[in-house]
């Protein structure tokens, strides 16, 4: 109900309120120098509103004094069932705002130990759905409407450094697979989306699988592959802005080029070229216009180095096939 969304809304405000006050207090300041350390600045931090859990009950006790009840704070995922801990303690707290800028929920990211788990997200509540949201959003909207281009990267510290840089139409899924309500989301604002993902693995699966559900939309899109085991954050601080910007512009690929790579080089990699083909058509024919269809078939065909003609009458019988 609406009243319950809002006392929802208010608990998130204040315990984003409490765990921002700790991180400027004295208690944070191993917090502050690690989040410095990261290359990130007190505008931005502020900004943000990112906060520090130092201890796992103050944030219960302090929120029960202001009338919240301890089965709400567990339900409401702060709190663990168990003795009521911060489910947060030690972590450093990054809040995830919705679409207009009240925060839902929180990501925690461990540091000066290599103990638990690296990012601990907040539980799904009826108000929280990771499905939805993306990080960064509310701070990006202005830019989204302005650029009509969204930069889609996988991480918080991603989103927060390029913002930081001043590239502010960054936003990421929270460590979820970008889904069709995202899309539907930044369809809203943009007709282009980037994909800007980590150079590994994991990154070019998730390019190859955020581009299946991309094509069926009527957005652009682009993808733009890290060298090795970097990730958006370490390169903007490693290059700076402009050569940062300059890099996206010449490594972009089209999403058929970075499929047809990707089909080739690791999905199908021993197989022939047939079968690369087949993987291909399949990606191709969640186009939904015929027109742009087709132009995707001639592409290819010119990629690839066969008549175009031929390619076209070959994905039609994959069509019927396919029936
Ligand atoms: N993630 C998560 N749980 C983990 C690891 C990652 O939920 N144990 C999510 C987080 O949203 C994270 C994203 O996946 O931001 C990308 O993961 P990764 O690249 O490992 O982390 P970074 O964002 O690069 O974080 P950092 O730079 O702080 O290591
Ligand atoms: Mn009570
Ligand atoms: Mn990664
Ligand atoms: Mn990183
Ligand atoms: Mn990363």
């Amino acid at each position: 109900s609406e009243e319950r969304r809002q006392d929802y809304i208010s608990f998130y405000q204040q315990a984003v309120d409490f765990y921002a006050k700790n991180l400027w207090s004295s208690k944070g300041e191993k917090a502050r120098e690690y989040l410095f350390s990261r290359g990130l600045n007190e505008e931005t931090i502020k900004k943000f509103r990112m906060g520090y859990s130092s201890d796992p009950r103050e944030i219960g006790e302090y929120l029960h004094s202001r009338g919240f009840s301890y089965a709400q704070m567990v339900k409401w995922g702060l709190l663990g069932s168990y003795e009521h801990r911060d489910r947060f303690a030690g972590r450093i707290l990054f809040p995830i705002y919705d679409r207009e800028g009240y925060p839902i929920a929180f990501g925690g990211r461990i540091f000066g130990t290599t103990e638990g788990v690296k990012y601990l997200n907040s539980p799904e509540t009826p108000w929280f759905k990771k499905s939805d949201v993306l990080y960064g959003f509310f701070h990006a909207k202005d830019t989204l409407v302005k650029e009509k281009k969204a930069i889609l990267v996988e991480g918080y510290m991603d989103v927060l450094s390029l913002h930081q840089a001043g590239i502010t139409s960054a936003v990421a899924p929270l460590g979820t697979a970008l889904t069709e309500a995202h899309l539907q989301l930044l369809q809203r604002y943009v007709d282009k989306v980037i994909l800007l993902f980590d150079g590994d693995s994991a990154g070019l699966q998730a390019a190859s699988r955020s581009l299946d559900i991309l094509i069926e939309t009527n957005m652009e899109s682009g993808v733009v592959i890290l060298p090795q085991n970097m990730d958006p954050d370490e390169m903007i601080l490693e290059k700076g802005k402009d050569a940062f910007l300059q890099f996206l512009e010449h490594e972009i690929q089209s999403p058929l080029q970075f499929k047809w790579m990707y089909i080739r080089e690791y999905q199908l990699k021993e197989q022939p070229l047939n079968k690369h083909l087949e993987e291909m058509f399949q990606f191709l024919s969640k186009i939904s216009q015929p027109v742009a269809q087709h132009e995707a078939i001639v592409s290819l065909a010119a990629l690839v180095n066969l008549n175009p003609n031929i390619l076209y009458e070959d994905f039609r019988r994959y069509l019927q096939k396919r029936k």
